[in-house]
Parts: C-alpha cells; structure tokens; sequence
C-alpha cells in the first residue's frame, strides 16, 4: 500500500482539523496516512518511506512567534 506521511504544526487546532480531515481523504483514496505533529517530527522523517509528504503550517503575522512560544506548541 502507498503511503502519506502529513506533518502539521497548529496553535489554535484550525490546521490540526485540516489534516484529519486530509488524511481520512486520502485514506478514502488507498494511501497509508501517518500524521506526525511537527514537534514530534525530525528531519529523518522527511526522507522516509513514502510517496507522499504533506506539511501543514497556518500563518501568524509579525510579532506572534512569541505569542505561540507561549503556548507551547511552537518551539
Ligand atoms: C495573531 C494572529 C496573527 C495572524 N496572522 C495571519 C497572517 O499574517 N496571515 C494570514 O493569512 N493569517 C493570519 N492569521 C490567521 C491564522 O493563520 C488562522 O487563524 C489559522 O487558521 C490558524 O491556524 P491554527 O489554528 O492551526 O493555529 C493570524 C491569526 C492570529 C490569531
């Protein structure tokens, strides 16, 4: 079977309910999704076995980053 592999980052969950919603399409398709939170990611995993590699990130403007270290989803 063919795989995915969609790495995400999200701060307020937008982009985190794309990618499931990404992912059960392309299972619906016959491809193989793993989904991997970018913290959780190393760059090892962009070279790994599949056909496919998604990445998901949502757009924040300028001075943000800090607001988004704040969190703790970003780092
Ligand atoms: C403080 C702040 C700054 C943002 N700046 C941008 C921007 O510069 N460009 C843009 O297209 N969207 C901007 N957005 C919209 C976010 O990208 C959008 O809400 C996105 O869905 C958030 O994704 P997330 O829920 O996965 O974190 C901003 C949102 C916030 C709260």
């Amino acid at each position: 079977m063919k795989k995915a592999l969609i790495i995400f980052g999200s701060t307020t969950g937008n982009t985190e309910d794309m990618t499931g919603i990404i992912k059960t399409a392309l299972e619906e398709s016959g491809l193989e999704t793993e989904v991997k939170e970018v913290t959780d990611a190393a760059v090892a995993d962009l070279m790994a076995n599949h056909e496919l590699l998604l990445l998901g990130c949502p757009a924040y403007g300028d001075d943000t980053i800090d607001w988004q270290l704040e969190i703790g989803r970003v780092n």
